[in-house]
């Protein structure tokens, strides 16, 4: 068979121009095997996103085949994309170290990492729940890497329970007994809150969010996963400034994602099953501190009560697209997690309600504007 010498000509020019391979994908299917640039599933669980320059960055945990696959044993993936339906595999942006008394020693956990870029800076900054090696779920510690690239290497910088020796803040309408009080005996809801105030709360599934003020918040669950903590972060966007809130306090809420729509925060997380999936449920605020107002599940459809058999990890704003917003969830496979597969579904509005629902493929026409 010959091929044209004008095709050639320009399958060399569209990698030459956008660096990554001509499009293969025109649509999302959720839950099906995403392949990459060089075919390969695409690798980046409990993942986010970073939009920079027209690019769209993927960054998720790498994992490996078989159960042990939950451990991290390479580190952060990186894949880029310009329309969202074709990734180009970047490498990996941070590696777990060689040497075991490293914090992110390999066989560590380090799960859910979410970049942001500072501006007043000019860093990217990686933040992700870290489980020391040996240490199983019991050091729920954030950590933190930096890079001058968006891509990477990022460096580690350091990990640590957030806030310690610090009360919460309380917004405007927060109920009297909501207040945490530990110096009388801790009530059952503040056990954990108390137990943990001298050295700080425990943090694992996470997100960051930067607001439209430049501002930072880590949100993370806390207190045995049973509060999620809205965590203010230091003009670095490396530390945090010890203002904090809890939020849906004594109810267990895991995999928090959260966006802004017309002024109004929006939060989904997830129960706390493990690796099973189970209903999401989603929260507004006027104030990123609160009080967030619960509404339930935002999942619509057959198989809305386990999330369609996922569990949000992300919520994606498109870029030049209004009330465009995409639901980023993980289907795991514990049993070989590198099959995991990725849900992303359109979010729709109702005036300020939001729904999810099933599709078993669609594209970024479904946004309207
Ligand atoms: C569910 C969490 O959302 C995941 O990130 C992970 O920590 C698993 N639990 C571990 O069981």
């Amino acid at each position: 068979m010959r091929i044209p010498i004008l095709s050639i000509i320009f399958f060399c020019m569209a990698i030459l121009t956008t660096g990554v391979a001509v499009a293969q994908n025109a649509q999302f299917n959720p839950g099906a095997i995403w392949a990459d640039n060089n075919g390969t599933h695409i690798n980046a669980h409990g993942g986010g996103l970073l939009y920079k320059n027209g690019v769209y960055y993927w960054f998720g945990e790498h994992k490996i085949a078989g159960e042990a696959g939950n451990k991290a044993i390479v580190g952060v993936h990186c894949y880029a994309s310009k329309d969202l339906y074709n990734w180009k595999d970047e490498g990996i942006a941070l590696s777990v170290s060689e040497d075991t008394t490293n914090d992110i020693a390999k066989g560590c956990i380090l799960e859910r990492p979410k970049v942001i870029y500072n501006k007043k800076t000019g860093k990217y900054v990686m933040w992700f729940h870290l489980e020391r090696r040996g240490e199983g779920y019991g050091s729920a510690r954030a950590g933190v890497a930096i890079s001058d690239k968006v891509t990477g290497p990022y460096k580690y910088l350091k990990s640590y329970r957030p806030n310690p020796g610090k009360l919460p803040f309380y917004p405007l309408g927060t109920p009297e007994d909501e207040k945490v009080d530990c110096l009388k005996a801790a009530n059952e809801r503040d056990k954990f809150f108390c137990r943990d105030l001298p050295g700080g709360q425990m943090a694992r599934d996470m997100t960051v969010f930067v607001d439209d003020d430049g501002k930072a918040y880590h949100v993370f669950s806390s207190e045995e996963n049973f509060t999620l903590d809205v965590a203010e972060l230091d003009d670095s966007y490396t530390g945090h400034t010890g203002k904090f809130s809890r939020v849906y306090i004594g109810h267990q809420t895991e995999a928090p994602a959260l966006f802004k729509r017309n002024g109004l925060y929006y939060m989904v997380g997830s129960g706390c099953t493990g690796w099973a999936p189970n209903a999401a449920r989603w929260f507004t605020a006027k104030s990123i501190f609160g009080p967030w107002t619960y509404h339930g599940n935002p999942c619509k459809g057959n198989g809305a009560e386990i999330t369609f058999g996922g569990q949000s990890t992300y919520i994606l704003p498109v870029s030049g697209k209004k009330d465009a917003f995409v639901f980023i969830a993980d289907k795991w496979v514990p049993k070989n997690a590198i099959d995991g597969r990725y849900l992303w579904l359109p979010i729709q509005f109702k005036g300020n309600d939001m729904e999810i629902p099933w599709l078993d493929h669609w594209d970024l026409n479904a946004f309207k504007n």
